[in-house]
């Protein structure tokens, strides 16, 4: 197969892009599940944006440095908050129904935000943009859709790219490409706690590392302070939006003890809440507290979160809700500049994957889906198709079943990788242990696993959050000191 565009990836980043290159050209969107299948899917506070007369960009760069550390490339904040209106408004023209009240867009507040600018659709905010991004790319005649289509390796040769090799109906194939766009979202399979769903194995990040591409902050892993906790559910996340109608943080003697941490209290930076919260777990439980809230208030306004909790027995407006910290954004990724373009000649990233700098240590909440679509917003500034492929000769790798002893294996390595890292590069890091203990069996894993002869999705994947996380442990290693969400005990 021979395209203009391959898109690897279908969330908020690589779907906005396909409507962007489809104007250009010829594009091919490969995905590895169903098309929804993303992290953006899952979003629920919303977008950031100034869209209030008396919020102000100069505010929103300021909450995003101080997030940040200041460790953020300030041009690319500034950027990116300069183009926030307009990209909110893009979403709007393409069908995006945001809240509304007496016709002006009603806004949110969010942990180190210093003002209300979030944009937002109920508490499922990220399945609205999907669903109506979705519709717009089906709906066009220049851009091919693959599901259930994985992404193994990249072809690259003397540092440019030249497409993918893909796993589709149980074969490997090539697709070429003039330009291949990342848009792989993040990681936070790499951790054994996390809010992410499962598509999210680093799996964009892990090939473009393999094909020399530079790697930036990647030690900044966010930790959401508040996934629900119960034995049996998944860490389902509880938007820090419930923080921001009111929830109160209690610990197991009752006290609302974020009241002396932080001059935000509850609505402090995240990591900053992640690691209070994960202290007072040492001694008991951590729970939130929205039962001074009404009850259809609450059912109103957080319908999925309400609806999810009653399955788990929880009334939110009669019960404390458990809460722990999970892994749930990788602040850094593959260093690109504003156009997408990494290191790699015809590879672009954008998204969670990429790393255009706006983060910095520690990304403030709801700056992550308003980078993804500004950054892919880009095409039309320095993308141009060009029709110079060069067919590569690409080994035939075997495709190993489902029920093979490699695979087996692979699952089995998966799940030790998980709890490693959550216990080795989680919210609080030991440089000691990371050195003796964490690296040297992640090397020993990801050497066993390279050594197998084939390959699967299961494997391939096994492989990239092995990759990703010892490229995380290799960075929190080199920086020696506390720095936004990079936590040295
Ligand atoms: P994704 O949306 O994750 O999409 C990645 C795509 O790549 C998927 O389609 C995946 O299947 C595909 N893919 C991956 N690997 C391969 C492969 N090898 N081959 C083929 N396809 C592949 N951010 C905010 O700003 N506001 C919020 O309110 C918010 N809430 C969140 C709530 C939750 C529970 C989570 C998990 C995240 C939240 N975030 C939020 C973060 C935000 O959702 C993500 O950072 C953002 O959606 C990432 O978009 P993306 O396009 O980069 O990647
Ligand atoms: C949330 O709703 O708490 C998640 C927001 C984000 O990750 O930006």
């Amino acid at each position: 197969m021979q395209t203009n565009f391959l898109i690897i990836g279908s969330g908020i980043s690589g779907l906005n892009f396909a409507l962007h290159a489809a104007k250009k050209g010829e594009v091919i969107l490969v995905t590895k599940k169903k098309l929804i299948d993303s992290n953006t899917n899952y979003a629920q506070g919303g977008i950031a944006a100034v869209l209030d007369k008396t919020d102000s960009p100069v505010q929103h760069i300021k909450d995003t440095l101080e997030a940040g550390a200041y460790h953020n490339n300030k041009k690319a904040v500034e950027f990116m908050v300069k183009n926030s209106p307009e990209a909110i408004y893009r979403l709007i023209d393409l069908g995006v129904a945001f809240e509304k009240e007496n016709e002006k867009l009603k806004l949110t507040q969010e942990g180190g935000h210093h003002h209300k600018r979030i944009a937002y659709v109920g508490d499922y905010t990220g399945q609205e943009i999907e669903r109506i991004l979705v519709k717009r790319v089906k709906e066009h005649v220049n851009i091919t859709i693959l599901e259930n289509t994985f992404a193994l390796n990249l072809l690259t040769k003397d540092h440019t790219c030249f497409g993918a090799q893909i796993i589709r109906k149980n074969k490997i194939d090539n697709i070429f490409a003039d330009q291949t766009i990342l848009a792989t979202g993040g990681l936070g399979q790499v951790f054994s706690n996390t809010t992410n769903p499962a598509i999210a194995t680093g799996d964009g990040l892990s090939m473009a590392y393999r094909s020399g591409a530079k790697i930036e902050d990647i030690e900044f892993i966010q930790f959401h302070p508040s996934a629900l906790a119960k034995k049996t559910s998944p860490r389902f996340l509880i938007s820090e939006t419930v923080r921001g109608e009111g929830a109160h943080l209690i610990n197991n003697k009752g006290e609302r003890f974020m009241n002396d941490r932080h001059p935000l209290k509850e609505l402090a930076p995240r990591s900053i809440v992640a690691r209070e919260i994960f202290k007072e777990l040492k001694k008991g439980p951590v729970y939130l507290d929205i039962t001074h809230q009404p009850k259809e208030f609450l059912k109103k306004r957080f319908p999925k979160i309400f609806e999810k909790l009653s399955k788990y027995g929880i009334d939110m407006s009669k019960n404390l809700i458990p809460i722990t910290p999970a892994a749930h954004y990788s602040c850094g990724g593959i260093k690109t500049d504003i156009y997408g373009q990494t290191n790699i000649k015809n590879l672009f990233a954008f998204g969670e994957v990429a790393c255009t700098g706006v983060h910095g240590a520690n990304r403030l909440a709801s700056n992550s889906l308003l980078e993804a679509l500004v950054f892919s917003n880009q095409i039309t500034k320095k993308l141009k198709a060009q029709k110079k492929l060069q067919v590569l000769t690409i080994d035939r790798l075997k495709i190993l079943p489902k029920n093979s002893p490699e695979t087996i294996l692979a699952k089995k390595l998966h799940k030790e990788i998980q709890t490693l890292m959550w216990q080795y590069a989680g919210i609080t890091r030991n440089r000691e242990q990371i050195e003796k203990i964490a690296i040297p069996r992640l090397q020993e894993i990801l050497k066993k696993l390279t050594q197998i002869q084939g390959t699967n999705q299961i494997l391939a994947e096994t492989i990239n959050i092995a990759q990703a996380g010892l490229l995380i442990l290799k960075a929190a290693d080199l920086r020696k000191k506390s720095l936004g969400c990079h936590y040295i005990e």
